[in-house]
């Protein structure tokens, strides 16, 4: 799908022309085109909402209003999902082309031109976005144009981000999507060494289970040993063009398969656990943006790549393993795995990275979807500063984000008696979003800037969204943590 920003004043013709209504209000219209008053009679503009006419008008043949609701109330998500709603009524017509109207009434109260821009922009590319499968009759969208009409550089500049940030956001789902036996940690690692390809800017070094046992990596290495494919560590770096102004590092647990090991997880929906890799699939589409945005920092992603299976060397509940950074743990669930693999793979990015602030996202437990469910993502950042960016970023992606607690009862409650550290803490404790991230802050250095998300409720099934839906993933983090790098 092509984009195109022309000046209100061009609006000439479109096979779609959708049109916004805000509650309460006509919609504004491109010139030559009056809508019959049968047409707009009735219709409240109540937030995506929708009606469409057929007209006479050559130029406009087909006219889609979309309802914004009350204007004071209409924020960025709310705009992003009305452009979904349209754009995904226009793939369901089978249109080959869209144009948007967007009156300078609607710029303003949606905060701005460059910010209705970005979000009508980001909606549709989201929403227009269709994940393949492996089907016989998959067809590809049929829209292949989407115009914006509107007033204003601003707009347009928006407009292109929204772009970029949707095509990232995009790319993000379809390694989500992909199954298990189709992204592999070799298929990871291979999406991750086209990513360099993409930018100068963007370099990609790939360790395999040898290199990583020549690190001392031996948490990660008990995941992987359960299974005959072999682990990736993934390591993409972004340099600016000029001097950096800081080192921001983002680790992902990239699971590609998560059966749960020998304390193995019940079949019933079992086949959910090709989505533990979204936080190393966000981290990837993060490097996907980067190469267009020229930000002023040094980014490094580190990608742990795995399948946690069942074969005859797997760990065995009751083992123990020693970490990059020394750690014992005895590993009493199997289950437990992405703290495993994310403890070398945190202590790998300080030692090799060096960062001023360091952020690991992962599917990391089943609580934060009891804590939070499907519309947070829980946070653990170490100072309120990160955690106020991190509000901000989330409110203003629609990836809305949430603090929970950290406390020394958590940590000391990880402590083991046979290895320094256990890596689960006691069913009578509760909290156990909190209990991972207790684990994981024994491989965080002393004053280091950290912010552990936990995006195991937001990254698939958040069935709600207009411009996701379904049971699919949602490509959660990649336009937050883009968002967060823009406003640091
Ligand atoms: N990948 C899972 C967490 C998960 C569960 C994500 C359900 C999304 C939906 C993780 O590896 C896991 O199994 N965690 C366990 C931890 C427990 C054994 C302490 C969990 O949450 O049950
Ligand atoms: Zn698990
Ligand atoms: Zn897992």
């Amino acid at each position: 799908m092509k984009l195109l920003v022309q000046d209100i004043s061009r609006a000439k013709k479109a096979p779609l022309l959708v049109l916004f209504a805000l509650e309460g209000k006509t919609p504004e219209t491109p010139e030559g085109l009056e809508l019959p008053a049968s047409f707009t009679k009735g219709f409240e503009g109540k937030a995506r909402a929708t009606r469409e006419t057929f007209t006479e008008n050559k130029a406009w043949p087909h006219v889609l209003m979309v309802g914004l609701g009350d204007g004071d109330k209409l924020d960025s998500e709310g705009l992003r999902r009305a452009a979904a709603v349209a754009i995904r009524a226009a793939k369901a017509k089978q249109v080959t082309g869209v144009g948007f109207y967007v009156s300078p009434c609607v710029a303003e109260l949606a905060g701005g031109e460059e910010a209705t821009g970005r979000d009508i922009s980001e909606g549709a590319y989201l929403g227009a976005h269709v994940f393949a499968g492996i089907k016989k009759d998959s067809k590809p969208s049929s829209i292949k144009q989407l115009i914006l009409w509107a007033s204003g550089a601003a707009f347009k500049r928006g407009a292109q981000k929204g772009e970029l940030m949707a095509n990232a956001c995009n790319f993000t789902r379809d390694l989500q999507d992909a199954s298990g036996n189709n992204m592999r940690p070799r298929d990871l690692a291979a999406q991750a060494k086209k990513l360099a390809t993409r930018s100068p800017q963007v370099r990609c070094r790939i360790f395999d289970e040898k290199a990583m046992a020549a690190f001392g990596m031996g948490l990660l290495l008990s995941v992987s040993q359960g299974s005959d494919e072999g682990a990736k560590l993934i390591h993409l770096t972004y340099k600016p063009k000029k001097k950096a102004k800081g080192i921001i590092t983002f680790v992902g647990k990239g699971l590609t398969f998560d059966a749960g090991g020998i304390s193995i997880k019940p079949s019933p929906k079992m086949e959910e656990m090709r989505y533990d890799m979204s936080g190393g699939a966000a981290v990837l589409g993060l490097f996907h943006a980067l190469g267009d945005l020229d930000l002023p920092y040094e980014v490094h992603g580190v990608v742990g790549a795995s399948e946690n299976t069942i074969n005859g060397k797997a760990t065995k509940p009751g083992d123990i393993h020693v970490g990059m950074n020394g750690t014992s743990v005895e590993i009493q669930n199997t289950d437990a795995e992405g703290r495993l693999l994310l403890a070398d793979c945190l202590t790998y990015a300080q030692k090799k990275t060096k960062p001023d602030t360091l952020f690991d996202l992962a599917t990391l437990t089943g609580a934060v979807i009891v804590g939070l469910g499907h519309e947070l993502t829980g946070i653990f950042p170490s100072n309120d500063d990160l955690r106020d960016k991190l509000i901000e970023s989330g409110e203003r992606t629609g990836e809305y984000c949430w603090p929970l607690p950290l406390m020394d009862v958590h940590k000391d409650a990880m402590k083991g008696q046979v290895a320094d550290l256990k890596n689960i803490g006691p069913g009578s404790l509760g909290a156990g979003s909190t209990q991972g991230a207790a684990f994981l802050s024994y491989f965080i250095d002393e004053g280091q800037e950290w912010c552990h998300l936990d995006i195991a409720g937001t990254a698939w099934n958040a069935g709600s969204r207009d411009w996701s839906g379904g049971s699919l993933g949602t490509g959660v983090g990649t336009r937050l943590l883009i968002e967060y790098l823009e406003r640091r």
